[in-house]
């Protein structure tokens, strides 16, 4: 079932990664429109991502609720947080409140709230719900970089980093046979192992890193020129293997 924007209903908001000037229209309106604005937050009283990009767009008289998504490898309390969010939502939705739901980036590409609009189908399948898309951190650096990202035949692969160098071996190989730009996120520590093994192969010019993009502290920058040290965790990659035949 579908909700219009400002009746009683969930909405899924993708924010963007940064830049508040970065929400569409219509997150904007859904947001203004909002008498809950839920927001996925990693710790009691901790400030989430998703709520401080779209803080000039919340005005103080609308109510908040943070959900709690505990960062942890485990399933079971991931499962509970899921299943939690989703009973809140929707008392919130039968309630009668127009509910936003804050998402960092788009609401579709490895976003918190896909669990629970899963959650939600399961769990109360009567809740009105409708998702709107935002710009994505691979959208966003690539713009930021002036770094297209995929022309005429190309493919392009957005996936998390992989956990070993013999997995990212692997990818390369399949990256260059099959013509495809690589997008690769949650890099964070892994970057210690994967400068290494794109110098090795000589890849360094061909990548661009990019940190924060759409904060004031935004990082973007040649792979080269960023040292093999642990970075924070919204940093990502793009790679690309090769270009076209036919270039200006
Ligand atoms: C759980 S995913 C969320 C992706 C998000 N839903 C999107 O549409 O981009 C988190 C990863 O996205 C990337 N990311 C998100 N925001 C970013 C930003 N502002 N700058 C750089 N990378 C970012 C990082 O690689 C981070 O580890």
């Amino acid at each position: 079932m579908a909700t219009s924007n400002g009746t009683p209903g969930l909405t899924l908001v993708g924010v963007g990664p940064g830049d508040p000037q970065w929400l569409t229209v219509a997150a904007v309106k859904a947001i203004e429109a909002a008498t809950v604005v839920a927001h996925p937050v990693a710790r009691e009283g901790a400030t989430g991502m998703a709520a401080t990009i779209a803080a000039p767009w919340i005005a103080a008289s609308q109510r908040q609720l943070p959900l709690l998504f505990p960062m942890v490898g485990e399933a079971a309390p991931r499962i509970a947080a899921w299943h939690a969010a989703a009973d809140a939502l929707a008392a919130q939705v039968a309630a009668g409140e127009a509910v936003v739901l804050l998402c960092e980036g788009d609401a579709s590409l490895f976003a918190s709230c896909s669990y629970v609009l899963l959650a939600l189908a399961e769990r109360h399948p009567a809740c009105p719900v409708r998702v709107l898309p935002g710009v994505t951190s691979v959208a966003a650096a690539a713009a930021a970089g002036a770094w297209p990202l995929a022309l005429q035949g190309e493919g392009l692969l957005i996936r998390p980093t992989p956990e070993s160098a013999a997995e990212f071996e692997v990818l390369l190989d399949w990256a260059a046979t099959s013509r495809t730009t690589l997008a690769l996120l949650k890099l964070g520590h892994r970057w210690t192992w994967v400068r290494p093994l794109l110098e090795t192969r000589g890849l360094l010019d061909q990548a661009l890193f990019a940190q924060r993009v759409g904060w004031p502290e935004q990082l973007l920058a040649p792979a080269a020129a960023v040292p093999a040290s642990e970075q924070p965790y919204f940093s990502l990659l793009l790679i690309r293997l090769g270009w076209p035949a036919v270039m200006p």
